[in-house]
């Protein structure tokens, strides 16, 4: 399949078409790339899959344009509402019970009684609108790879796998959503990402919980992803020779002309900046070829939870690869 690049300035029209003829769009959002399909189109959805490699029991977050489209699909609680009100549009995932008859195919919630929605900021919220429908968007990269924070990457990942790459520029946010869900008046916390949980906590009023039980998590959070082919040395203070290093802020890190390239999330120590920073970054010293990133402690308030979590899991064991 040959993949077109459009500028998004004016490409729903052509989006619109794709997506209506049960094609694949990768399209910007506030947080990263996401390779869209209509979410009621089963084939459509399963294309996405395939595109990305991506186990069938992993469910996908349905995108949606407003609150009426959202209340369509789901059934929410008053905090879930508040939430809502309070995040949406924006990096916010809330997981909610599904309505019978939502305009979403079974392969969207891997055939689970949930769903996971919502609200994008920007093109792919206009698209949404004039779609009438939700759209089903995982982050745009193969299963397990990096997510993609730029056009050029989606097109080096997924490029001859999809028909249309929208191309809005770098993604302001950096990291995947945040996701939520509110289990017996408790805010479940299922994935750190671009809300913080100080903010979540202060328009809930309350802690959020990090335990997860057997019933309360997201499928897809498989202890080794965001994969670069480089391995990952996290919290370092020193080099080793040849070592790439992934600095975060006025870098502490003494040996630095050791460093066979380098790059710094954010040298003012801006954990917004840096979160922005990431996946591209990791990309960068990836190419550089060196065999291991050593990345520098980034703190962990703020959306600094979210780049650690990623960080985490870019340095697991990789089963077999
Ligand atoms: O920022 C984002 O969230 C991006 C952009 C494109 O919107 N999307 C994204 O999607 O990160 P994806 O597929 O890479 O991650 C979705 C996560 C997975 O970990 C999945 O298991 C979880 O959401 N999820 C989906 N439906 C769920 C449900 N019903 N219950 C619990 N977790 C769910
Ligand atoms: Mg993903």
């Amino acid at each position: 399949m040959e993949t077109r690049i459009a500028n998004a300035v004016s490409a729903t029209d052509e989006a619109l078409a794709v997506l209506s003829r049960g094609g694949l769009v990768a399209l910007p959002t506030e947080t990263v790339y996401g390779l869209a399909a209509d979410a009621s189109n089963g084939a459509a959805v399963a294309r996405i899959f395939e595109a990305k490699g991506r186990p069938r029991f992993n469910p996908l977050i349905a995108h949606v344009s407003d609150m009426d489209m959202a209340r369509r699909m789901a059934a929410f609680d008053p905090l879930s509402e508040k939430l809502a009100a309070a995040f949406w549009p924006g990096p916010l995932t809330i997981v909610l019970p599904l309505l019978s008859g939502a305009p979403v195919h079974d392969l969207v919630t891997a055939g689970l009684d949930t769903i996971a929605l919502r609200m994008p900021r920007g093109f792919a919220s206009g698209l949404i609108a004039r779609l009438g429908r939700p759209i089903a968007a995982p982050s745009a990269n193969s299963s397990g790879r990096i997510s993609s924070t730029t056009a050029q990457a989606v097109a080096n990942d997924l490029g001859g796998k999809v028909e249309l790459i929208v191309d809005g520029g770098q993604t302001p946010v950096g990291v995947e959503s945040t996701i939520v869900k509110v289990d017996s008046g408790r805010v479940y916390l299922l994935r750190p990402g671009g809300a913080s949980a100080e903010d979540i906590e202060r328009i809930a009023g309350m802690p959020l919980t990090r335990e997860h039980s057997g019933k309360v998590q997201a499928p897809g959070m498989l202890l080794s992803h965001y994969a670069p082919n480089a391995h990952m040395r996290l919290s370092v203070s020193r080099l080793e020779p040849g070592e790439a290093l992934l600095a975060f802020g006025p870098t502490r890190v003494e040996n630095t002309a050791h460093a066979s390239a380098m790059l710094n999330l954010s040298p003012s120590g801006d954990l917004r900046q840096a979160a922005a920073n990431l996946f591209e970054y990791m990309r960068q010293l990836d190419a550089s070829g060196a065999s291991v990133i050593a990345v520098e402690p980034v703190p962990l308030e703020g959306l600094g939870e979210a780049i650690n979590d990623r960080l985490k899991r870019a340095a697991a064991p990789r089963n077999g690869v």
